[in-house]
């Protein structure tokens, strides 16, 4: 099957697979291991931070910054679709108390008047109001939106004008980096905090991390502990994280180049893919317009030899480019798709 359901899919390459044979290793919960150190220092710098802590996943870091930002009964103002908001088990709530404040966004982007609707107090008890604002770049949901960076400034810029915190949830920061040829710090350094995913489109196994001022990285110390994610040898898994930071960030335009491909071909043969959209790794195709169901069409791609996967929205299903995608099986998902919704081109 050409695996397009996320780029989550990867496996690590010979060169990563060498990396984390020969890594260095020592105690991480000592803050021994200097492979994790390395990590955490190249991350920082990538995202205009001062620290970074390695976390097993990005729902950790997200989780922990959202902690460290509020207290029980505070809300959290995000979109409405935001990963944090759908896809993690309620975890605001569940480890934080937070109440959720959502936007309804465009393209997973809303603007200075909408977080200013969301702010407003909902009572007249002053201390029951939003603490913290979390942005998500590129917006999962959407189908991989960008956020344009003058835009970053003005929300981020109004949310501190409010006091509210503000976290990044840029688990694809890196794709939306290369996507607008805006270097990720000058993203990152907009806010209190930025999570970063490396096991997306970098292309290793496991890992994250939350990246903040030296006070907030040290607090975020606290709770990895507490949520039971400090490690001991993990330099064996962040020497994937370093090989990736090295190898595998410019060639995110590969995947992008892919999936405009993707879209493209689709397009042509007249599948419903709303070219525009495509602006990072994802493609999304609405089989409704097919008058397929979803669950239908995926099966029946899988079945053509080629796996999507669902979306919040019922009828959308999203392909995502990766490491493990190559031109050919892009080639192939061009004629294999169609074919399998029952939709020819002209001749
Ligand atoms: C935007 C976004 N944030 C966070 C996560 C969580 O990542 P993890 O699976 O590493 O917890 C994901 C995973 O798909 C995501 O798309």
């Amino acid at each position: 099957m050409i695996d397009l359901r996320s780029d989550t899919a990867t496996r690590p390459t010979d060169g990563m697979r060498a990396a984390i044979a020969a890594a260095a290793v020592g105690d991480e919960q000592r803050r021994e291991d200097p492979t994790v150190n390395l990590l955490q220092e190249r991350a920082a710098a990538l995202l205009g931070q001062e620290q970074a802590v390695f976390l097993p996943t990005a729902t950790l870091a997200n989780q922990i910054a959202l902690k460290l930002h509020s207290r029980p009964g505070d809300a959290l103002v995000a979109e409405r679709h935001a990963h944090v908001v759908i896809y993690e088990y309620g975890g605001p709530a569940a480890h934080a108390g937070l109440m959720i404040e959502p936007i309804e966004g465009r393209a997973g982007r809303f603007g200075v008047a909408e977080l200013e609707a969301a702010t407003e107090p909902s009572t007249k008890t002053a201390d029951q109001r939003a603490t913290v604002l979390a942005i998500e770049n590129t917006h999962n949901s959407s189908g991989g939106r960008c956020w344009p960076l003058e835009e970053l400034e003005d929300v981020t810029g109004a949310a501190r004008e409010r006091g509210l915190a503000t976290h990044l949830d840029g688990a694809r920061v890196l794709n939306a980096a290369v996507a607008t040829g805006v270097d990720p710090d000058r993203v990152g350094r907009l806010f209190d905090t930025v999570t970063l995913c490396l096991s997306k489109g970098l292309g290793c196994p496991l890992g994250a991390l939350l990246a903040g001022s030296v006070a907030t990285i040290e607090r975020a110390w606290r709770e990895k502990h507490l949520f039971g994610g400090a490690m001991r040898q993990a330099g064996i898994v962040a020497a994937a994280g370093v090989y990736a930071l090295d190898n595998h960030v410019d060639r995110l335009a590969d995947d992008h180049a892919r999936a405009h491909r993707l879209a493209e071909g689709w397009h042509a043969a007249g599948l419903p893919v709303d070219l525009d959209q495509v602006e990072t790794n994802f493609v999304q195709l609405d089989v409704g317009a097919l008058g397929l169901g979803r669950d239908e069409a995926l099966a029946r791609m899988r079945e053509g030899g080629v796996g999507l996967s669902s979306t919040i929205h019922p009828t959308i299903v999203r392909a995502v480019t990766h490491l493990d995608v190559t031109d050919d099986d892009i080639d192939r998902a061009i004629e294999l798709v169609p074919e399998a919704l029952g939709v020819r081109a002209a001749a």
